[in-house]
């Protein structure tokens, strides 16, 4: 049988950075990720990241790219009503946020993972985790076409929403929190310069649009569709006809029709399961959460639990301390719940829902006080460029 220290079950951001923090630290660690190395690095999600995450990559020894060709945005626009409205996220907090996609900080992650030499098994079929309750995890699983298996001291659970890691725990000593949203998002990557300088969120009479990028000559775009809608009848015309007519003004004169490069749709959803540890298993990331993407705070999410897990593991194996690991699921809800909270009120505000009149006038009221409220615009701006991390306290 194979050993280890932590087996961390995901390489999305969340298993390959913690991977890669516990690395540092001299921790061993086994990465069992479901697909193939070339499938995860390709996939496309995310693209703000929070000052916090930043730091947290320096840490781990992977910003160098990051640092160099990541765009700093020093504020992010409202649209509503024809108007765009700025909100000064550095004026507001000192702060700024970064945009650098979620497909950067994979490779960045990858390569560093491969350089440490750290065992990674990808394309693990059948990953099924053991005995998490008591001392002696294990975790076993497939690879081409052979049965193996692992000893641990811990197993983390970073495997996204559709994992295994929570469904392995009994439905009886979890809690579950959700909301389904009535609509998804059909997202559009197109090699163009963007005619915006920041990030555009719109709430149009038409629905919600997002312009945002990935580099100077790249765009990702964003709009609210229907859930029955799929990918193939959203032609690459359809969809910038409708972007220009959602995100309106003279912007909307200057958006290219470019060829997509990729395009799909997601639904939205908020989720949060309770708590985050079972005995010597631990969940971090989608895992455990998951936030509609309004607010960019999924990726940043996923990196504060695992930094709060690291610490933990870290004072585990430095002080023989268990107290942080007793701590953990405790501290991440309560910095989840704030981005839970966050998430549902951007989307709230910046979609049209179906139906009620009432909820529509009290959007617009909503919208309106943010334009008009210093300490509104505040409160956006120091969620959004994310609320600072909780130092631990010794339990
Ligand atoms: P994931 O990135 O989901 O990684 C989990 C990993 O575990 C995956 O590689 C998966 O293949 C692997 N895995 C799953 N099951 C198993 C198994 N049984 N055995 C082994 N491995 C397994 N956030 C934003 O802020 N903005 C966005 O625009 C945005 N767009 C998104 C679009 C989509 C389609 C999705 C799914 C998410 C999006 N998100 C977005 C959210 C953001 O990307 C996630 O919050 C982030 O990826 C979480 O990282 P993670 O490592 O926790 O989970
Ligand atoms: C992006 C995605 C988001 O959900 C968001 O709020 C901002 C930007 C993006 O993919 O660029």
């Amino acid at each position: 049988m194979l050993r280890t220290q932590v087996a961390i079950v995901g390489a999305g951001p969340a298993g390959l950075l913690l991977g890669q923090l516990l690395h540092k630290e001299g921790v061993d660690t086994l990465l069992l990720e479901r697909r193939s190395a070339d499938y995860v690095a390709a996939r496309i999600r995310a693209g703000v990241l929070e000052p916090g995450t930043v730091d947290v990559l320096e840490r781990a020894g992977v910003a160098t790219r990051l640092h160099a060709e990541g765009l700093t945005h020093d504020g992010v626009e409202i649209g509503f009503r024809g108007l765009r409205h700025r909100v000064d996220l550095k004026a507001l907090t000192g702060k700024a946020v970064t945009v650098y996609g979620q497909t950067e900080v994979t490779r960045d992650l990858m390569e560093a993972r491969t350089r440490s030499g750290a065992s990674s098994v990808y394309e693990a079929e059948d990953v099924a985790l053991h005995d998490f309750a008591g001392p002696t995890p294990r975790i076993t699983y497939r690879h081409q076409g052979e049965a193996h298996e692992v000893a641990c001291d811990f197993i983390a659970g970073c495997d996204g929403f559709h994992g295994i890691s929570r469904r392995s725990v009994p439905a009886a000593a979890m809690s579950v929190f959700e909301r389904v949203y009535p609509f998804g998002w059909l997202g559009l990557l197109a090699d163009v310069p963007p005619p915006w300088h920041e990030l555009i969120y719109a709430n149009s009479e038409h629905g919600f649009a997002l312009a945002s990028l990935r580099s100077p000559t790249r765009v990702r775009c964003y709009i609210q569709c229907s859930l029955e809608d799929r990918v193939e009848q959203w032609s690459d015309e359809r969809f910038w006809t409708e972007f220009r007519r959602r995100i309106g003004g003279e912007i909307s004169a200057r958006v290219p029709s470019a060829p997509s490069i990729e395009k799909s749709i997601a639904p939205l959803r908020s989720f949060v399961a309770e708590p985050l540890r079972f005995g010597r298993l631990f969940l971090a990331g989608d895992a455990a959460h998951i936030v509609p993407p309004t607010g960019a705070k999924g990726l940043n999410l996923a990196v504060s639990d695992v930094f709060y897990l690291y610490e933990a593991l870290r004072d585990f194996y430095g002080e023989r301390s268990e107290r942080a690991l007793d701590e953990y699921s405790a501290r991440a809800l309560r910095r989840i719940w704030r981005a839970e909270r966050f998430s549902w009120w951007m989307t709230r505000q910046l979609h049209r829902f179906p139906g009620d009149a009432f909820d529509e006038r009290l959007q617009q009221t909503e919208l309106e006080h943010l334009f008009e409220s210093h300490a509104a615009q505040m409160a956006m701006a120091e969620n959004y460029v994310g609320l600072p991390f909780e130092p631990f306290r010794g339990g």
